[in-house]
């Protein structure tokens, strides 16, 4: 690997604090902090000059993926890269292994594909957020054709998978969305934006968090093209596909895209990629938008629902920050899981009502008892002391 991207030079200085206040500016511009990391270090998104700053491309590596691990399956594969999950032969952990699909001949696609590479040990290092798909390494095999990115393994799948299996409940759908709001607002915070928020790259981790991955396209706010239309149809925002004016717009499509993506597996209904129905979705009206949200509204509750219209208004500043949009999901799920709790207390108050009742009975009796024994030792008190006085 070149020389500014080993691990000695890999130190990160602490990110300032925004002003809580300053409520316009969304992005904090990286270039102050000095990154040894090369795609987030350079002062510009073409590929020419980030080279300059790399220096020669060597791709040196003797690491092999089939020495190193065990390979249990293949979990997921999309356009560009091919996932399955392996063992590690030394650690014996279990990890998640994405290679990619064509060879990578000339340093362009390389360094398209260590974008998420970059992006992702950026985040390890500035912001290591639990719902934050964790980057462990990354090399290339077969002279520098093929890059394999070695992650954390979420074995339950995507959220899309399990919506395919019917296994999405109100309240998965929900707890979704906040932990992915908590990953948005994380890599927001630190000037980056995803670009590809949707169900396929929201994975369900054995412990329960859903965690934000694939950062193939994701990027420094400030530096991503402004006109690019890159991403999923489905998820993409109006202003996006217009051509995004500013970091702002690209931020606030993130969050439009995490909106669709709790509308469609929160109403169960499969948005479309494009034509009038779609359109419908980025303009927030028409008879399909209205149908998907009344299904959200009855599967979900009016107040999911109306924070997931906001995502997806059509005005892009009328969407939420990520951090704002943590707060009120948060509002939100703990308000839905008041409403089990009640009926719980209500439970419990009824069984201590019935404990109470019987503890009374057990006390009556024993009265019985006790007045009885009084009884009888007064009896035999009374027969001791006329006993003595003859
Ligand atoms: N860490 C992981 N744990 C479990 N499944 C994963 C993981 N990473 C990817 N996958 C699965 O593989 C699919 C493709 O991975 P992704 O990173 O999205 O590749 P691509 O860039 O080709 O879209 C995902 O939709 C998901 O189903
Ligand atoms: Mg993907």
């Amino acid at each position: 690997m070149a020389t500014s991207m080993s691990q000695e030079n890999f130190k990160f200085a602490p990110i300032p604090k925004r002003p809580r206040r300053q409520q316009t500016f969304r992005a904090p511009m990286l270039q102050s902090i000095s990154l040894e990391n090369p795609y987030l270090n350079s002062r510009t998104n073409s590929f020419a000059t980030l080279l300059k700053d790399i220096g020669p491309f060597t791709m040196a590596c003797n690491r092999e993926y089939l020495k190193e691990f065990q390979e249990i399956n293949r979990i997921g594969s999309g356009d560009f890269s091919i996932v399955t999950a392996a063992k590690q032969r030394i650690d014996g952990c279990k990890y998640a292994i994405k290679r990619t699909r064509k060879p990578l001949h000339s340093n362009h696609p390389k360094l398209e594909a260590l974008r998420e590479v970059f992006i992702m040990s950026a985040m390890n290092e500035l912001n290591p957020q639990e719902n934050l798909l964790r980057l462990y390494s990354s090399w290339f095999e077969n002279k520098g054709t093929e890059l394999y990115i070695q992650m954390e393994l979420c074995s339950k799948g995507s959220l899309q998978k399990l919506a395919d299996q019917g296994e999405c409940s109100a309240d998965l759908v929900k707890r979704a969305t906040l932990h992915i709001a908590r990953a948005i607002s994380a890599i927001h915070s630190c000037g980056i934006v995803h670009r590809d928020v949707k169900p396929e790259n929201i994975l369900l981790a054995d412990n329960g968090l859903f965690k934000l991955g694939d950062f193939g396209i994701a990027g420094r706010a400030e530096m991503v093209e402004m006109d690019d239309k890159e991403g999923d149809g489905r998820y993409l925002s109006g202003d996006r596909l217009a051509g995004a004016r500013s970091s702002d717009d690209l931020l606030s499509a993130d969050i439009f895209a995490l909106g669709a993506s709790a509308l469609e597996v929160g109403s169960g209904t499969r948005l479309p990629t494009n034509g009038p129905e779609a359109h419908q979705i980025r303009k927030g009206q028409g008879r399909f938008y209205e149908s998907c949200f009344d299904a959200l509204w009855n599967r979900c509750g009016e107040r999911f629902a109306k924070v997931v219209q906001q995502c997806i208004h059509t005005d892009s500043k009328k969407r939420p920050r990520a951090d704002e949009l943590v707060k009120s999901l948060a509002a939100v799920v703990t308000g839905e899981e008041d409403g089990p709790s009640v009926k719980e207390s209500v439970t419990r108050l009824k069984q201590k009502e019935m404990e109470i009742l019987k503890l009374t009975e057990v006390v009556l009796s024993q009265k019985g008892r006790i007045t009885a024994l009084e009884g009888a030792l007064r009896d035999l008190v009374n027969s001791s002391k006329k006993h003595s006085s003859n």
